[in-house]
């Protein structure tokens, strides 16, 4: 899950350093562990490298004191270590050749890297770090020894690696070309005027251009600035699907709040509206022209399985309860790396809905394709256009979310669960029977959302309060019933991840069962209620959940609908939220959760965007 950023273009003003050095910033959600770069310097006949352990401003200090000649051709990345721990030495890119005139960057792992460096160790080549990107680098440099092209020598080189790999190399002796390779792992190209680039996604250079090519699996590109010619790993011709980015540079950044995970817990009520655009016709019934999928065979499903994983599952767990609800199809959710290797049993009638923001989740990738070859029928619920997963599956359903940059998923969450509404209400409208009635009045009730979650954001000063008065806490407990359990997840996943603290979501029912053990005087626990309308009386039994833990000492932290007053006698703290219909809770409950998970880890003094250990884009299982 590196980030990968290539140019070629004229040789003026620093351009070409600039524009990596960019684009590397962008990318630098995908991993942080080392960043480094590559420019073809043409008057010595070199290739001139520059990495450093550490965030990217590590390697932009060492370029003040290490300046890089002016170049036409670079290459930059920014890690996230699989091979090798997050050192100089494994830092990309690395060389290969005895001249060291080769460099290559790379986003994946080369499964059968140990093989081929024995073989290339048997040949004496010494290498200089721990990584299997050096193995692709020198096999790399011996085939362009023997084709004088670097096409064609990635072309002798891709098919011996197994694996899933984006590879971009240099070389002196090809001044103005990069050429790119892609197996199972993200790369696009824009198009640019007398410039071409090269990126893990787009927001590598969308300050440049915003013409868009998205390349097939299995393919090469080699880009100039005058041009770009694709093949495939059979060295036929091909050509990648050209496409429009409508994301601007500035929804890239920041807007001026001071962490993206706080300007994304903004976008919240855009990302939630964006969603729902457009998918009902003049009469208000639902249609998903982008489906790809004939209704005959939607109608023939008779059970369907989420495959997703960390925040993407969560919200798998919500779209279960609505779905089921609203269809009465069964609906199984099942984290993806789990899937995979399960031997699940799947049949041509068998939906698989996969989740993710990113669309290059290994894990999840691997899920869908084992599902795809079991005959079932697959849709990717995805934030991310040109990514692997929708075009592996059968057909897609796009959150418009808008590009999420905070490591820990805030607006893809609540703009998949959108999503998976729409894709459950769509699934009743075809279905006939009760709910395909009530369809349409869901669709208005979410339509409403944006406004409400808009208006809850304003109400949070208390939330952010007791999460600086909490930066010492070292364990919180998140409780819910139904929708609300995986908002309990939810809630403790953003607090693990964002503060580092031990956090624990459970169905609240649960609690009786065991983890109420934990519970001693002072523990804080999170409980999101389901509104007083929710069928089962489940509201009066999650007060009743309140009451039991408050007896025995735990300090209770309430997310409770307005004007829900039952709730008040048992509460320390008492967290509003707007009304909805239960189904539709989510979209609200879990908003405090996140501001208080962001604020704590800001009252630690910890990177929010970028904590410890985690990468956006997980693209290894
Ligand atoms: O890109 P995806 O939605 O497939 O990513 C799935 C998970 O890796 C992701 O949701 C992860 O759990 C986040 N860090 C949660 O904040």
């Amino acid at each position: 899950m590196c980030g990968i950023v290539g140019y070629v273009g004229p040789n003026v003003d620093g351009r070409a350093l600039d524009v990596v050095m960019e684009g590397l910033a962008r990318l630098e959600y995908r991993g942080y562990d080392s960043a480094g770069i590559a420019v073809v310097d043409t008057a010595r006949d070199t290739v001139a490298t520059e990495k450093r352990a550490g965030k990217l401003e590590n390697l932009r200090s060492a370029l003040v004191t290490h300046p890089l000649p002016d170049t036409s051709t670079a290459i930059g990345h920014t890690r996230w270590a699989t091979h090798g721990g997050p050192t100089d030495a494994n830092a990309h890119p690395h060389r290969g050749g005895v001249d060291g005139k080769l460099a290559l960057i790379h986003n994946g792992i080369i499964e059968n890297f140990h093989a081929l460096k024995r073989e290339l160790l048997a040949e004496r080549v010494a290498f200089s770090s721990e990584t299997d990107t050096e193995v692709a680098a020198q096999l790399l440099a011996r085939e362009f020894e023997r084709t004088q092209d670097l096409t064609m020598a990635m072309l002798g080189v891709v098919n011996r690696l197994e694996g899933a790999f984006t590879l971009l190399a240099v070389h002196a002796d090809a001044p103005g070309v990069v050429v790119g390779a892609r197996r199972n792992s993200p790369l696009v190209v824009g198009l640019g005027d007398g410039e071409n680039f090269l990126g893990s996604d787009v927001a590598a250079f969308i300050g440049h251009t915003r013409h868009a090519l998205e390349l097939g699996q299995d393919q090469i590109v080699t880009i100039t600035p005058d041009g770009h010619e694709v093949i495939t790993f059979d060295g036929e011709p091909a050509h990648g699907t050209a496409y429009e980015v409508t994301w601007d540079a500035a929804a890239a950044e920041k807007g001026g709040y001071p962490t993206f995970m706080e300007k994304e817990i903004n976008d919240q009520p855009q990302a939630v509206a964006d969603t729902l655009l457009g998918r009902t016709d003049e009469t208000g019934r639902l249609v998903l022209d982008e489906l790809r999928i004939s209704e005959d065979q939607l109608d023939a499903v008779d059970r369907i399985v989420v495959v997703a994983c960390g925040t993407a599952a969560y919200a798998g767990m919500v779209a279960k309860y609505a779905i089921e609800h609203w269809t009465r199809i069964p609906v199984e959710v099942s984290l993806a790396h789990e899937f995979r290797y399960s031997d699940p049993i799947v049949s041509p009638r068998t939906l698989v809905v996969s989740i993710s923001q990113s669309g290059e989740t290994m894990d999840t990738l691997m899920a869908v394709k084992h599902a795809r070859q079991l005959g079932a029928l697959t849709i990717s619920v995805c934030n991310t256009h040109g990514s692997t997963i929708p075009r592996e599956s059968d057909a897609v359903l796009y959150t418009h979310a808008g590009p999420e940059i905070a490591v820990a998923s805030t607006k893809a969450f609540l703009a998949q669960i959108t999503a998976c509404y729409i894709l459950g209400l769509y699934l009743a409208q075809l279905r006939g029977g009760t709910y395909a009635d009530d369809a349409q009045a869901v669709m208005k009730e979410l339509e409403g959302v944006p406004g409400k979650i808009a208006d809850l954001l304003t109400h949070l000063d208390r939330v952010k309060e007791i999460a600086r008065f909490m930066a010492d806490t070292r364990s919180v407990l998140f409780l819910g019933r139904n929708v609300g359990y995986p908002v309990a997840m939810e809630g403790a996943l953003k607090l693990k991840e964002l503060a580092y603290i031990h956090a624990e979501g459970f169905a609240a029912g649960e609690l009786k069962h065991g983890p109420i053990a934990l519970i001693e005087a002072g523990q804080p626990v999170f409980i999101i209620v389901p509104g007083p309308d929710t069928p089962h009386e489940l509201h009066k039994k999650v007060v009743s959940n309140i009451q039991e833990i408050r007896a025995r000492g735990a300090r209770t932290l309430v997310i409770a609908q307005e004007g829900d007053e039952d709730v008040v006698p048992f509460a320390d703290e008492v967290i509003r939220v707007p009304h909805t219909s239960p189904l539709l809770q989510p979209l609200l409950t879990i908003v405090p959760l996140q501001v208080f998970a962001l604020h704590l880890s800001t009252a630690k003094g910890l990177d929010v965007d970028q904590p410890r250990n985690l990468a956006k884009s997980v693209t290894v299982e």
